[in-house]
């Protein structure tokens, strides 16, 4: 099936079940997905396969349990799964599949290129060859989909740009066969930093070892209003725009985030105030997004018949869509046998 026929433009993303989402998770790619729906049709994975490509993941967060989490996460967000389909990475075969005829397909050097790569392989001391040839699983789960735009934060638009180049690699070997992807940012929101440290992107990871290091998105009201209240900010007290410090600027990117306003609009009304209004407005905003979003996540959570339906339907639409992607790929890659 070429593009041409398709009613609606499609994006494609996912979440790692690797450890508990954050609110840079919430604004870099779930409020993206979320108001995206109309416009496109959706395609959201729980991206069980790529969480293994740091084993511990498995061991530490419980991975199975952790994919229904995330899984919950996305409905409870707004995800709506009339309107998207939510499924699980490892459950649709054609992504692990894909994933090998497009490791033969790209470079060495691409791949050892990645930052994500050289910063998660400098951290361990022992890494799995999967880590490397992650970008390779994603271009997969993104061009079975033939995806047009690919909603993420920051930090993900390398891999999408891999994913683009890997597919053009593809077509010029063996014939058009996929559909380049683009990456799509938030302007507002994309790269959320911690709050213990702003020069460091918020991470799931690190939140889980360092308390005030990110707004969790289960976590309880108080350890959030805790988190903010406590943010590192600079030595002044009182908010001075045009020389905020990285901290200052995260906590005025995360509120305009949320309530979708410019970063200078919302820093024009604490200007000259002191943090604590700022932090404690910010407190207020937060929660009034996390409030029903736990609520939601609560009630999912007590019906796992339901849960297991979603993404019982949403692995068969996805199956439905990649396999023939999967098959003309591999017919043009040169697998199976001629007939
Ligand atoms: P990950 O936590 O690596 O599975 O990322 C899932 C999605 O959240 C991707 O689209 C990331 O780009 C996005 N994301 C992760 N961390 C942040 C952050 N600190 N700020 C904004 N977006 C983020
Ligand atoms: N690598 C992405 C991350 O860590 C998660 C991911 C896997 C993804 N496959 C994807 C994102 C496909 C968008 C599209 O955030």
């Amino acid at each position: 099936m070429s593009g041409s026929d398709r009613r609606k433009l499609r994006v494609l993303s996912g979440v790692q079940p690797s450890g508990s989402l954050h609110i840079g998770n919430y604004l870099g790619a779930l409020v993206q997905w979320r108001d995206l729906q109309d416009t496109y049709e959706n395609f959201f994975c729980v991206v069980d396969m790529h969480a293994l490509t740091v084993p511990e993941n498995v061991r530490a967060a419980g991975l199975r349990e952790k994919t229904l989490e995330v899984a919950a996460l996305y409905l409870a967000s707004g995800i709506d799964p009339a309107r998207s389909t939510v499924f699980v990475q490892s459950e649709v075969s054609a992504h692990a599949e894909l994933a090998w005829v497009l490791t033969c397909v790209a470079p060495l050097g691409w791949l050892q290129r990645m930052t994500q790569f050289k910063t998660k392989s400098d951290a361990a001391s022992t890494v799995g060859s999967g880590l490397l040839t992650y970008p390779a699983l994603m271009a997969a789960d993104i061009l079975l989909y033939e995806a047009d735009q690919v909603p993420v934060g920051a930090d993900q638009k390398q891999h999408i740009e891999l994913a683009r180049d890997v597919a053009a690699r593809f077509n010029d070997l063996f014939g058009p066969t996929f559909k380049l992807p683009n990456p799509m940012i938030p302007p507002t929101g994309a790269r959320v930093m911690g709050l213990d440290d702003p020069a460091a992107k918020m991470s799931k990871s690190t939140g889980e070892k360092a308390p005030g290091h990110a707004i969790g998105l289960l976590d309880p009201p108080n350890v959030v209003k805790k988190a903010i209240m406590r943010a590192v900010t600079d030595t002044g007290s009182e908010l001075n725009w045009a020389e905020a410090s990285p901290g200052v600027k995260n906590l005025v990117t995360i509120f305009a985030a949320i309530t979708a306003e410019t970063p200078d609009a919302v820093a024009a009304r604490y200007e000259g105030r002191g943090y604590g209004y700022l932090k404690k407005d910010l407190v207020d905003v937060v929660e009034a997004a996390l409030t029903p979003l736990r609520a939601r996540y609560t009630e999912l959570r007590a019906d796992p018949t339901y849960l297991h339906g979603v993404l019982d339907a949403g692995a068969e639409r996805a199956r439905a869509v990649a396999d023939p992607v999967l098959a003309r790929a591999k017919v043009a890659a040169g697998l199976g046998r001629a007939r």
